[in-house]
């Protein structure tokens, strides 16, 4: 397995591009299940979930070509995806597929829109917490869907389609807002979804749904009106940034000082991130092509955070803040509100002489003058990018293991670092 290594202790200067969003290219690639015809998604991030749930739509029978990059081109600027699902061939989605991936289980509102049956594993708990699926079920039923649970498969059937209904989520899901999104595009009459997850993802994903001849109202807000149509169409649209790739590298470059611009980034995407970011004592500013962070030798000031779905501060972004908050000045309180196990990057950065006490669901962390590199564990994506800060942080060498957790969600992450004057490097497993 490859390892990556960090030698603590470099300013970050230049420019890093950041690449399309994970979290929206995967429910746009699972949109083209919705058409006939071909959608054409420009700004695809090259990661290992992308290609995975790629993997998992041949398997649906997705048509999916690939262009080349190009050169001299925009190099913030990803992959452009051709997805055409004229015939579904398969309705199933494999627990082999699907355990590895928990977005892949929103294909089962668009596979039950379009084919009236869909058999979805269901994907099971990850590291991060439990995570169940019941509001994607609660939300596909009120479209009419009947649903039972088979042998771990979720079995979705509405052979004369679905019907549009009135579904109120009890908390915010991204996930179930997706799914009930994408299929009711295709049920007959009019779908209201009220307490949607408000994250700019879903807001991209139903922009591109508009463009596909969908009619929504209120894209943006918790409240998402949704006219079904007999068939939506094919559609060019390019993948928003990645807002939690944006925040990773905010904080790194306030975490080792020094003047980045992070190209292609959008503030209003993560403006209660940044304006906290801002309040640790880094400057942010705006750019014609980004978004620059500063910090040139000023303290770094501890902050009290409580991760919130958006516009709050985001979950994804609550290790990478604690990595920060591990070398400020102070004592900072973090409370994480989403997920029930979302700490494992706390004793991999106790490792590296963090000073966190955890109770429940809040983090203390006292800031320490230094950290010191050690070998450490990747243990989920947003975690493992917590150990990078880190490392970058510390004095001498870090090791992380296990960091096919970092391709899962970052692209060329050491590339952009080093180029920046970060000491980081691959080591392959040969
Ligand atoms: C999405 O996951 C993201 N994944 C996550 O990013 C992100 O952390 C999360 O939203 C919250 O912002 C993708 O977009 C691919 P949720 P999702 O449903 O949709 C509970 C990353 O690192 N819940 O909004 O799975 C759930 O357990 C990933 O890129 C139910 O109880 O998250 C959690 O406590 C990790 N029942 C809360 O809701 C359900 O049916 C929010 O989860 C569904 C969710």
């Amino acid at each position: 397995m490859d390892r990556i290594k960090i030698t603590g202790g470099a300013r970050l200067e230049g420019s890093i591009p950041i690449s399309g969003a994970k979290n929206a290219a995967l429910p746009l690639m699972i949109a083209s299940l919705l058409t006939e015809d071909r959608l054409t998604l420009k700004n695809v991030p090259n990661l290992a979930d992308v290609n995975l749930l790629a993997r998992i739509l041949r398997n649906h029978g997705v048509d999916l070509a690939v262009d080349g990059k190009r050169s001299g081109g925009t190099p913030h600027l990803g992959e452009t995806f051709h997805l055409t699902a004229r015939d579904i061939s398969d309705t199933t989605a494999p627990y082999e597929l699907v355990s590895r991936m928990r977005a892949s289980f929103w294909v089962l509102g668009p596979l039950v829109a379009r084919m009236g049956v869909a058999k979805v594993s269901l994907p099971g708990g990850c590291a991060i917490g439990t995570r169940p699926v019941d509001l994607h079920l609660m939300g596909l039923r009120e479209l009419g869907a009947e649903i039972e649970i088979d042998a771990g498969y979720v079995i979705a059937k509405a052979p004369k389609g679905l019907v549009g209904g009135h579904v109120l989520f009890p908390t915010v899901s991204v996930g179930a807002t997706h799914n009930v999104l994408l299929a009711a595009t295709l049920a007959k009459g009019e779908t209201l979804i009220e307490n949607a997850a408000r994250e700019p993802e879903v807001g991209d994903v139903a922009s591109c749904l508009v463009k596909m001849g969908a009619e929504i109202e209120g894209i943006g807000t918790s409240t998402l009106r949704i006219q079904g149509k007999p068939r939506l169409e094919g559609a060019v649209h390019t993948v928003l940034p990645d807002r939690i790739e944006t925040g990773t590298f905010a904080f790194a470059v306030a975490a080792t000082g020094g003047d980045v611009v992070l190209e292609g980034a959008r503030r209003e995407l993560l403006r209660n991130a940044l304006d906290t970011l801002a309040t640790t004592g880094a400057s942010v500013s705006d750019t014609e092509t980004g978004v620059r962070i500063q910090r040139n030798g000023n303290r770094l000031e501890a902050v009290d955070v409580e991760t919130q779905p958006f516009p709050g501060f985001p979950t994804d972004l609550q290790a990478q803040l604690m990595a920060l908050m591990t070398r400020a000045h102070g004592t900072s309180v973090i409370r994480e509100t989403i997920f029930e196990n979302r700490f494992m990057h706390v004793q991999e950065l106790a490792r590296l002489g963090a000073d966190i006490k955890l109770h429940g669901d809040t983090a203390t962390i006292k800031g320490v003058k230094a950290l010191r590199g050690a070998p450490v564990m990747a243990t989920d994506l947003r975690a493992s990018v917590s150990l990078v800060i880190a490392g970058l942080m510390a004095e001498g060498e870090t090791i992380i293991n296990r960091v096919y957790h970092l391709d899962r969600g970052f692209e060329r992450l050491e590339e952009k670092l080093s180029r920046c004057g970060a000491r980081i490097e691959r080591i392959s497993a040969g």
